[in-house]
């Protein structure tokens, strides 16, 4: 047993702010943002936490899987820049909405919500649970260094939430994980140990941008032909591709790879919202499905990558 998709939700924070407007603070300009990566805006919280934002997002979700929240049997959430490591994001958006069931973080960086997705096929096959909310939620305007223009022009605030139930909907997944902090962290810095005698890490985004892309163009379009070929589905027979939004450049190379799938398949929000980590495949799922794009019984590959190193793909009949 899978699942189906029984409703979706987003929030973003209202605050939206240009390229022209981070060149306040950094030496960079539209012309490089815009060309590099394809992101013209992005919105930023000035007054909400991740957990907030995460719960509106689950709210919408519940409203359009016309459900309450005490019909949930569990809350699976995912984030890197919540407002505490204690409590878990999932139990802070639990009382937020109102739901009393079991509540847990699940940590993957960008592919968190294809991680959670897999978790939750695999605990509604055993029949335990049959509403799981999963939420992705980040508010990555505070974990970022702004006076980094290599790291600060690519991150976004915001929010999205699906609510699954049993079904026939989850046709398969394909991943990798190649374990390792070189490329891609951001650690945590809290405490004052009068015994620790290493130096503190930088408790902001490091990225190493040029692998990240290399790993990302090798690895999505190498997942997704193993999904295909795992699950015998032709490249002619995708009607959508949900993939992380990172990097505009990166979906145009996975899109040449694949060359069975017109390039109109590969959706894409990045240039209003930047990179939302954990948050944009459940944001551009809720976005594409509310403006009516989705059809019963469309075929969707949904892929994503990110920090761990990790990528991974998913085959979705909607
Ligand atoms: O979900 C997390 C996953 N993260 C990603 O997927 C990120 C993947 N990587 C990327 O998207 C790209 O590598 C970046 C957009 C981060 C960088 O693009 P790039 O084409 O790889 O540029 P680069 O790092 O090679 O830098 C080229 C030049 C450098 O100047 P020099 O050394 O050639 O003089 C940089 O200093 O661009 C400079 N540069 C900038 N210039 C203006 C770097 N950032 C900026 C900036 N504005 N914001």
């Amino acid at each position: 047993m899978s699942f189906r998709i029984m409703g979706t939700g987003s929030y973003l924070p209202p605050l939206s702010v240009t390229n022209d407007d981070i060149a306040k603070y950094v030496d960079t300009n539209d012309e490089w943002i815009s060309t590099r990566t394809g992101i013209r805006s992005r919105h930023v919280a000035t007054d909400e936490t991740a957990s907030e934002m995460g719960a509106k997002a689950a709210l919408e979700a519940l409203k359009d899987a016309g459900i309450q929240a005490d019909e949930l049997d569990l809350i699976l959430c995912a984030t890197v820049s919540g407002e505490y490591i204690v409590p878990s994001m999932a139990c802070l958006i639990q009382r937020a909405i109102g739901a009393h069931c079991p509540a847990f973080d699940m940590s993957s960086a960008c592919s968190a919500f294809l991680v959670m997705m897999e978790t939750a096929a695999a605990y509604l096959a055993t029949g335990r649970y049959r509403r799981i909310l999963l939420v992705g939620t980040e508010q990555m305007s505070r974990v970022l260094d702004w006076t980094d223009r290599s790291t600060c022009i690519l991150f976004g605030d915001g929010a999205g939430a699906v609510v699954l139930e049993p079904g026939e909907n989850y046709l398969g997944s394909h991943m990798v994980f190649m374990g390792g902090e070189e490329v891609l962290n951001l650690p945590t810095n809290v405490g004052n140990s009068p015994y620790w005698t290493l130096e503190r890490p930088r408790d902001t985004v490091n990225m190493n941008g040029g692998e990240t892309y290399k790993f990302a163009t090798r690895t999505v379009p190498q997942e997704i032909l193993a999904l295909l070929e795992q699950t015998g589905t032709q490249q002619s027979e995708i009607d959508w591709v949900v993939c992380h939004q990172a990097n505009q450049r990166i979906i145009d190379a996975v899109a040449r790879r694949l060359k069975g799938i017109a390039p109109e398949k590969f959706l894409s929000n990045i240039a209003d919202h930047g990179n939302t980590t954990a948050a944009t495949i459940p944001l551009l799922l809720d976005e594409c499905n509310k403006k009516g794009m989705f059809k019963r019984g469309d075929l969707m590959v949904v892929a994503a990558f990110g920090g761990g190193l990790s990528c991974i793909a998913s085959l979705i009949r909607w």
